[in-house]
């Protein structure tokens, strides 16, 4: 396993380049597998999950290539029906799966995914939809088989919000026989860009990025040929590493109103933002001001910036107040944090973050995928060297991110644990 040694106290300065978006890029991956034909993705990032992604595709019987940020998915081979508990217990979205096999071959299983260091994270929407759609269900030995000869559409009230539930029903219902209408659906970005992806491949698909989508079925679908959007979360996470570094960051292709709940909370801890053609100049000077943040769903503030906002307000001239509204057990990061120096109280979903006037190096561990991040913006800003071990997290969801804060003036190495 590698880790990461990074020593802090230098303010960032140059330009970084935001990857396509990992949460766009794993439904897209699974969105091949609706119909035969030669699909292709642009703009996909280099990361592990896109690599386990692309291992469940081929198990499927799909030839995948990636080459570059190009990744093409023949899947007119695929006959397989089976997501393997080895695959789904390291990637909860390879559940994603499920929705398309099901549409396109009558007949899926699927692993249910374990429960994973945020949050149990069950799937019961999106077997709750699965059956409005005409699937029968059978879960047994920690597997869900779903199969229907024709899934039929739907009126389908989700009961609460869920990004993948929402994108998996997404996808099985634009094969289905009829319409479906899909309430209280995830209005994430991410829900879009495959809506967008789908459209442009014949499905008929209306009010995505609206908490109501309604989906025309149709008999097929041809081929896919996407460009992935940026990565919202990558984008933010190298905003708050200009910030809490005091440096200067160009952040290309940072998709601005997609982040518009976290500029503000920047914007309010006193960071200042100078939109550029194809991006945006991140800068601050002082140490930032208190905030408060709830998280939730889309536009609310993400609970993917969430371990990075911890991170900033650690140093700030106050007392912030953070709560996590999404995940019951997203607070990983908080005993690494204090090893530190960080002043961080957790009661219950509530964490209260009192600024120090430092943070100093020392040895931490990665515990998940922004946790780790969380991690290595705090590392940046303490005085000395902090060695963050299991950074297999980190390279799950951001691309190359010791050669992009290197090249920004970062003091990081990745050494062999
Ligand atoms: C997506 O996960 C993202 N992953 C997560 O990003 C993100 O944190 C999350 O949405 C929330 O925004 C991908 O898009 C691949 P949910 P997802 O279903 O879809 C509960 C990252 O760091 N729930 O919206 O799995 C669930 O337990 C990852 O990139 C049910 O109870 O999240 C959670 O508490 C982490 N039953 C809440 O809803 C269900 O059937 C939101 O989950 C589904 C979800």
């Amino acid at each position: 396993m590698d880790k990461l040694v990074i020593t802090g106290g230098r303010p960032l300065v140059g330009r970084v380049k935001v990857s396509g978006a990992k949460n766009a890029t794993l439904p897209l991956m699974c969105a091949t597998l609706l119909s035969p034909g030669r699909h292709r993705l642009h703009n996909v990032p280099d990361l592990r999950d896109v690599r386990t992604m692309a291992r469940l595709l081929a198990t499927l019987g799909a030839k995948v290539e990636q080459k570059g940020d190009e990744l093409s998915v023949d899947s007119a081979p695929s006959r397989g029906m089976e997501a393997p508990y080895e695959l789904v217990k390291t990637m909860r979205a390879s559940v994603l799966c499920l929705g398309p096999l099901v549409a396109r071959h009558g007949r899926a299983r699927v692993s249910l995914p374990g429960g994973c260091a945020i949050g149990a994270r069950p799937i019961d929407q999106h077997l709750k939809g699965l059956e409005a759609l005409g699937c029968k269900l059978d879960i047994s030995g920690g597997y869900v088989e779903a199969t229907a000869k024709r899934l039929k559409g739907a009126d389908i009230s989700l009961d609460l919000v869920t990004v993948t539930g929402t994108e998996n029903l997404m996808m099985a219902a634009s094969l289905a026989k009829g319409a479906s209408v899909l309430r209280n659906a995830a209005r994430e970005p991410e829900v879009v860009d495959l809506a967008n992806a789908l459209n442009a491949a014949g499905a008929r698909i209306e009010g995505a990025g609206t908490a109501t989508i309604t989906i025309h079925g149709v008999d097929g679908l041809a081929a896919l040929d996407h460009r992935v959007m940026p990565d919202r979360i990558e984008a933010g996470t190298y905003m708050v590493a200009a910030a809490i570094t005091r440096g200067e960051l160009t952040i290309a292709d940072a998709p601005l109103e997609h982040l518009t709940a976290v500029v503000g909370k920047l914007k309010e801890a006193g960071v200042r933002f100078q939109p550029t053609p194809k991006g945006v100049i991140v800068s601050s000077r002082r140490a930032p001001k208190p905030v408060t943040i709830i998280t939730g769903p889309y536009p609310g503030f993400p609970t993917d910036m969430q371990a990075q906002l911890m991170a900033f307000m650690c140093l700030s001239t106050g007392s912030s107040v953070i709560q996590e509204t999404i995940f019951e057990n997203r607070f990983m990061h908080v005993a690494e944090l204090r090893r530190l120096g960080a002043d961080v109280e957790i009661t219950g979903s509530t964490a209260l973050v009192k600024g120090a006037r430092k943070l100093s190096g020392a040895p931490v561990m990665a515990t998940d995928l922004r946790a780790s991040a969380c991690l290595v913006l705090a590392a940046l800003a303490a005085h000395g060297e902090t060695h963050i071990s299991r950074v297999y997290h980190l390279d799950r969801g951001y691309e190359r991110i010791d050669q992009k804060l290197t090249a920004a003036g970062a003091q990081v190495r990745r050494e062999k644990e």
